[in-house]
């Protein structure tokens, strides 16, 4: 009997097909590279499931940014080892970053079958396959190609109103502290007209919000006939509705142009709102951790956003506790988040990742106490930060794209202003997807406490 072709984008129910069961840790990017392997093996005939008793095939799709990342998908990994004891025949697989980076390593535990880098996506069903107790699979070559550009990724978001698009793969940036170059290779951009048709098929669909991603957006460059940067692109996928919001992430200081900026004025529907990584203030941390900019570079960055968008909303990354680290580096951390005034931040301890330029050649040698009372420093200024900016936004209206519902009080709604900011209120007779428009009542460092303005 011939396959019935499933091209919906939301997930096959059909529970006459084998199962697979997928986890996803890491970044944004790998949650849609989760859509991209269900692509893949649903086309191959096997279908969701969220119960890992039924599946006969179950893949974690790992992160290695931090060694807590990796070291709780060791805990999965032994939790999987029971499973297998219950269900004989079962597939275990680790696709995404620390497939890439521990290679056949992951086979000495005897649980894992299948080891797949981010690059091998499209080989997943014939490795599936082969799989025997005394033949476990693996492929982790990178490829300088491939982008994925002509799979559509099956949807796995509960609400079907915010959607992610890759629109470039791995990283040409050597950051010393950063394994991903080595675990997503090489950058490549991928077609635009593939990342529209895309775009167009969420709308369609009743996606109301579009996240493109990248490891760094601004350096987007499709050099097909006609030469397409990443704010030309930003410009076609605003252009497809205005219903439809456009996010991005993430923008790197170094590469963040005019032109996206001012693209971004010229477009309502794409979000006030960028995520700018400083990694730390210091000058002497900056050099060393090969981030290509200073200080002072990365706060005229934020002047010139601030001055064609008044109302940006702005976020970063921070590390605290790099090689070497100085009493005044971490305190200039401190005044730049001041001086930037971040709305919101991720904040974490260095954690040193074998094979990276750092670990090759800067001692790991800030004492853990250390790192861990400078983090809390950092994350004590932040939540002010926040808590002022929100502070600012009482008494102020904002178009909410509702995304959920409020998770303190069920009765409620959650949705993100176009500065990315959380509000929730309630809102009789509207839905999960609909706008609304609100007005800020009180607030809190992370959420807007607002109601609906009539
Ligand atoms: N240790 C701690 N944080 C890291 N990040 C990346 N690599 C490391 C590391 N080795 C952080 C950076 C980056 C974010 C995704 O993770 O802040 O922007
Ligand atoms: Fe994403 Fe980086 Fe983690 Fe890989 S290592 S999953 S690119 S956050």
């Amino acid at each position: 009997m011939a396959e019935t072709i499933h091209n919906g984008i939301r997930p096959l129910e059909d529970p006459g097909r084998p199962r697979i069961y997928i986890e996803t840790y890491g970044c944004q990017m790998n949650v849609n590279d989760s859509e991209v392997i269900l692509r893949i093996m649903q086309d191959a005939g096997y279908s969701l499931t969220d119960n890992i008793g039924e599946a006969s095939v179950i893949l974690a799709n790992t992160c290695s940014i931090r060694d807590n990342a990796e070291q709780r998908i060791w805990g999965r990994i032994e939790q999987f080892r029971l499973q297998k004891r219950r269900q004989a025949g079962i597939v275990v697989g680790i696709t995404g970053c620390m497939a890439e980076r521990l290679k056949d390593k992951l086979l000495e535990s005897h649980v894992v079958d299948l080891v797949a880098g981010p690059d091998s996506y499209r080989n997943l069903p014939e490795m599936v396959k082969a799989v025997t107790p005394d033949s476990p699979q693996i492929n982790v070559l990178l490829s300088q190609e491939e982008t994925y550009a002509d799979i559509s990724p099956v949807r796995m978001d509960k609400n079907g109103v915010s959607a992610f698009i890759s629109i470039m793969r791995g990283c040409n940036n050597v950051c010393s502290y950063c394994v991903v170059p080595y675990t997503r290779g090489a950058e490549r951009s991928r077609d635009p007209q593939s990342i529209l048709r895309e775009a167009k098929e969420l709308a369609e669909n009743g996606y109301r919000e579009i996240t493109l991603l990248g490891q760094n957006v601004d350096s987007y460059l499709w050099k097909g006939e006609h030469e397409v940067n990443f704010a030309g692109l930003l410009e076609m996928v605003a252009q497809v509705s205005p219903e439809v919001r456009i996010r991005f992430s993430t923008s790197h200081p170094k590469d963040i142009s005019d032109e996206v900026i001012e693209t971004m004025a010229r477009y309502e529907n794409i979000c006030r709102h960028i995520h700018l990584p400083v990694q730390s203030g210091s000058n002497a941390m900056l050099e060393k951790m090969r981030r290509k900019y200073t200080r002072e570079w990365y706060l005229e960055r934020v002047r010139k956003i601030r001055s064609v968008i008044p109302e940006c909303g702005l976020s970063t990354d921070i590390i605290a506790g790099f090689c070497g680290e100085t009493g005044q580096d971490h305190r200039d951390t401190l005044s730049l988040m001041e001086e930037a005034g971040f709305d919101s931040a991720f904040m974490f301890q260095y954690s040193e990742r074998p094979g990276t330029l750092a670990a090759r050649k800067y001692p790991d040698d800030i004492p853990l106490e250390v790192k861990t009372e400078r983090l809390n420093e950092i994350i004590a200024l932040q939540n002010r930060l926040s808590l002022e900016s929100n502070s600012r936004d009482v008494g102020k209206r904002f178009k909410v794209l509702i995304d959920g519902i409020s998770k303190r009080n069920e009765e409620e709604f959650c949705g993100r202003t176009t500065t990315n900011k959380v509000c929730v209120f309630s809102a009789p007779g509207y839905s999960i997807g609909d706008y609304a428009e609100v007005e800020v009542t009180s607030c809190t460092s992370a959420t807007l406490l607002s109601k609906l303005v009539k």
